[in-house]
């Protein structure tokens, strides 16, 4: 039989983190104020530093016709395609706010941002740090978003290489 595993990290708390880790996660949580979910009433916020040191945030984008709507996540990978092109992401945190509970554990991306973050990882030859928190409670970082989707479909099966 086969095995896959992973590693990842727990931290006890926002303030357990490291000074950048920290900001970022803070920056993901204050984004949660600029989703557009009224239809869900979850808002999620991500926010991204950049090899360059910028920092860049999304937040998902929902729509009458429900499936229109966006993560926050793909936004976020959208705002730094166009803003700065080419640009590796270093670490992404992503963080929530809803009206149905509270916020007080990480939550982890969907499927298709799965996929997406994995394809930007492949486009910028670099993997991205996730930094997964609600507004309090544990921490959970994870060294790679490839690491949340096994045997991904990726540019190499195209291709055959
Ligand atoms: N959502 C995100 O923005 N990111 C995730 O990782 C999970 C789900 C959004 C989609 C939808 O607007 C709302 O959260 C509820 O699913």
């Amino acid at each position: 039989m086969e095995q896959y595993q992973f590693s990842y990290q727990l931290v006890e708390g926002v303030d357990a983190l490291s000074s950048s880790d920290a900001s970022l996660l803070r920056s993901a949580q204050a984004a949660t104020a600029l989703a557009y979910a009224p239809y869900s009433g979850f808002n999620v916020g991500a926010a991204a530093l950049l090899a360059n040191g910028a920092v860049v945030q999304g937040t998902n984008q929902e729509n009458a016709s429900y499936p229109v709507g966006i993560c926050a996540e793909r936004v976020l990978l959208g705002n730094v395609a166009m803003q700065y092109p080419g640009q590796a992401i270093v670490a992404m945190a992503i963080s929530y706010r809803s009206v149905k509970r509270s916020s007080d554990q990480p939550i982890s991306p969907c499927g298709m941002c799965r996929q997406a973050l994995v394809e930007f990882e492949h486009r910028t030859a670099a993997p991205i740090r996730l930094i997964l928190g609600g507004e309090s409670g544990q921490v959970m970082i994870v060294d790679s978003a490839k690491l949340l989707l096994p045997f991904a479909f990726s540019p190499r099966e195209l291709n055959g290489r």
